[in-house]
């Protein structure tokens, strides 16, 4: 596959196979990531790949304290700035409407929507799931270099076949989180990430979010014709 198709073909995935994937590739692409270029090369990702008996176990906990749905333990940091303004919160909301659209949860059905983002602590069902963690001590610019390490380990399983999906949604389940995992107190969990292959069937997967046209979000000066 080339990097065209790979990013073309990347998107978030919210229902995967249960197919199992081999420890030596979840490898490979965490490692092949690690070219991901960062500013002075401090490679500021920490990566914690889970599979079989301890996703389970991360998965159980949580489903363990449904009573905590939807906001679980209080999210670590803010998701969105908040006073969120246009032109992103119209963005966040046609790309909700179209992802409950998908699975039929009209927008004043709580429960549905509240059942979908309860998935996210499923990983969606699929069989890996990478935290992704940077010490507290990092800023912007780091936090930015581990959303590049992120995008490629993205593009990298589209290599092998698979698809994914970031899961900032973890970051409410940040103590359960590092009680199990041993993530030492110095770091701050940034996200999860959702791998394996995609239910093909699942309505979910189905639709595609929208981008903007380049003209809004680009300028380009002094080329030659
Ligand atoms: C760092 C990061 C965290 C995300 N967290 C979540 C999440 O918690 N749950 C979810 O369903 N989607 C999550 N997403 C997916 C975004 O909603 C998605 O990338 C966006 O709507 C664009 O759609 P696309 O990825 O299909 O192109 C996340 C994406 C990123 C990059």
């Amino acid at each position: 596959m080339d990097v065209f198709e790979a990013v073309a073909s990347r998107y978030s995935c919210r229902a995967f196979l249960p197919t199992p994937i081999p420890e030596a590739t979840i490898r490979n692409i965490v490692e092949r990531a690690a070219r991901a270029p960062s500013g002075g090369n401090l490679q500021p990702w920490r990566v914690h790949a889970l599979a079989g008996a301890k996703l389970e176990q991360l998965k159980a906990l949580v489903r363990a304290r449904p009573e905590l749905l939807p906001r679980g333990e209080g999210a670590e940091y803010d998701i969105y700035p908040p006073g969120l303004k246009e032109p992103y919160v119209t963005r966040s909301r046609q790309v909700g409407a179209a992802l409950y659209q998908s699975i039929g949860v009209p927008r004043e059905d709580r429960a549905g929507r509240y059942r979908q983002y309860a998935r996210n602590f499923e990983f969606f069902g699929a069989p890996v799931g990478l935290l992704l963690s940077i010490e507290r001590g990092m800023g912007p610019p780091q936090w930015s270099d581990l959303g590049g390490y992120i995008q490629t380990v993205m593009l990298l399983a589209r290599e092998h076949g698979l698809h994914s999906c970031g899961q900032e949604a973890w970051t409410h389940w940040h103590k359960t989180v590092y009680s199990l995992l041993d993530i030492p107190p110095n770091d701050i969990l940034f996200c999860g990430l959702a791998l394996g292959h995609a239910d093909p069937d699942a309505a979910v997967n189905r639709w595609r979010s929208p981008r903007e046209p380049l003209e809004a979000f680009a300028t380009f000066s002094g080329f030659e014709e």
